[in-house]
């Protein structure tokens, strides 16, 4: 290894959250000066990005929900999410299955759907308990295209017939007993 990055890698460094003398304030990590603008998508307001309004969990999705969001929350969901809380949300999946500390949860559960969307967002945002954050993988608004489509799989589990559309409708009732 050459002396010069020798010495970068053993560098006398503070750690995230620790103290350090170097600051005036004692603290090893900084505050962004005034009018830092968020590198996560800066031109969407922050209530979107942090999915809260004073504080609260935003109570719907603050986008508009297409076809293109739906599938890109469909992708995302499978390449993000299934793999620990089942294709279809309901935490059935062989990770799940190694997971014995804290199984991942059902996403189709009556708890979680009663959750306002911006608390499944913060999940995907911040992580939650042993469930790690996401906002590295998804950008704003994949993760309310992963909320729009997790609301997707719990309609999709329980959605009463009389809500669906006529052709459906006829459809279960000619293939039903
Ligand atoms: C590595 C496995 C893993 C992956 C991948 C994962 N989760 Fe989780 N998730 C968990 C576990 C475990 C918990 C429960 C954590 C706890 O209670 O400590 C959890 C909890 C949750 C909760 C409940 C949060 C609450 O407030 O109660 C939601 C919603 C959720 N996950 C959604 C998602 C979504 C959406 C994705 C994809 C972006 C995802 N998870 C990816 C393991 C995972």
């Amino acid at each position: 290894m050459s002396p010069n990055l020798e010495r970068m890698i053993r560098q006398e460094r503070p750690a995230s959250y620790r103290s350090s003398p170097f600051f005036a304030d004692g603290r090893a990590m900084r505050i962004p000066p005034p009018k830092t603008v968020s590198a996560d998508s800066p031109r969407l307001p922050p209530t979107v990005r942090e999915g809260l309004a004073e504080g609260r969990y935003l109570d719907r999705i603050p986008l508009t929900i297409n076809q293109a969001l739906l599938e890109r929350g469909h992708d995302r969901f499978d390449i993000y999410c299934a793999a620990c809380h089942g294709l279809i949300g309901n935490g059935d999946s062989p990770v799940a299955d190694h997971m014995t500390l804290r199984r991942p949860p059902s996403l189709l559960s009556s708890e979680v759907r009663s959750y306002p969307p911006g608390r499944i967002y913060r999940a995907v945002y911040q992580g939650y308990g042993l469930m790690p954050s996401y906002a590295h993988e998804l950008s704003v608004e994949e993760r309310w295209a992963v909320v729009a489509y997790v609301q997707a799989l719990e309609l999709s589990q329980r959605v009463p017939i009389d809500a669906l559309p006529r052709v459906l409708r006829q459809r279960i009732h000619e293939t039903l007993p």
